[in-house]
């Protein structure tokens, strides 16, 4: 049987669906990946500025280059890999959509069943207080930004040598330990603990299908190792 039929007879019969997703998702939309080509700014990797230290050093710098990605996410839609995966969304009794990714494009989808393992780029937080806010302005000005309370504004994104929401993980952990199907797309599979979560799901006895343009880490594991575009592979798998 060719590998996108036995997994589109896998996911046929599950009930519990996990779809836990990367930058190759956005991909399609124009948004760059982080390890792939146009990943760079101004020299820059994205470990040196999504950082503690690099905002502590430097948060106008931070603040630069969040507001660049922000400009270049802002006009993209979401692809046809963002709307099959909303449609999972409604057609199982169980979904969890966990992403890595921050441009809110799940969201602008219709995605709402969501653990955002990384934080969202439209929404800002106080450093002194904590508080939320959604912001859409593009460019954002001044840089840095600042609460009202007068302390500086970050980005509402998990850095590097930062802790992931134990709420947001956890939700994911549940998800993935009950889920009858995993599907694994557009990422490298290389940051954890996003990266052990496909590992996790398996272990409970889950089916794991990933997508990818490449092998990663995570291909030796899997059930079927689909290749290709998630914009293409993630609808046929609903067909
Ligand atoms: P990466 O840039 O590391 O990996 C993107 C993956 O998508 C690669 O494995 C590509 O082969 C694959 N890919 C690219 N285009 C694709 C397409 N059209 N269809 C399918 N696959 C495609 O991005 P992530 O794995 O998301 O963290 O990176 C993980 C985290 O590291 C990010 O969330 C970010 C980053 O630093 C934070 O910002 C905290």
């Amino acid at each position: 049987m060719p590998e996108i039929d036995r997994a589109r007879k896998a996911l046929a019969a599950a009930r519990r669906v996990v779809a836990l997703t990367g930058a190759g998702v956005s991909a399609e939309s124009g948004v760059p990946t982080f390890r792939g080509e146009g990943g760079l700014w101004r020299n820059f990797r994205a470990e040196e500025l999504a950082t503690p230290e690099a905002f502590a050093r430097d948060p106008r710098l931070v603040w630069e280059w969040y507001d660049w990605r922000r400009q270049k996410i802002a006009p993209l839609p979401p692809n046809p890999g963002h709307h099959a995966l909303a449609a999972m969304e409604r057609r199982f009794g169980e979904f969890l959509l966990v992403t890595q990714n921050v441009d809110g494009l799940h969201r602008a989808a219709g995605s709402a069943k969501l653990a955002e393992l990384h934080g969202n780029i439209w929404f800002t937080r106080c450093t002194k207080e904590g508080t939320l806010r959604e912001n859409r302005a593009v460019p954002l000005s001044p840089l840095p930004p600042r609460c009202s309370c007068g302390a500086l504004l970050r980005p509402h994104i998990v850095w590097f040598g930062e802790a992931l929401d134990p709420g947001v993980l956890q939700s994911a952990v549940d998800a993935c330990r009950a889920a009858d199907v995993v599907i694994v797309a557009g990422t490298s599979s290389v940051v954890y603990p996003a990266a052990g979560l496909a590992a996790l799901a398996k272990e409970a006895g889950a089916f794991v299908i990933e997508i990818n343009i490449e092998e990663t880490p995570a291909s030796g594991m899997v059930d079927v190792h689909l290749s290709g575009r998630s914009g293409e592979l993630l609808p046929g798998l609903l067909e």
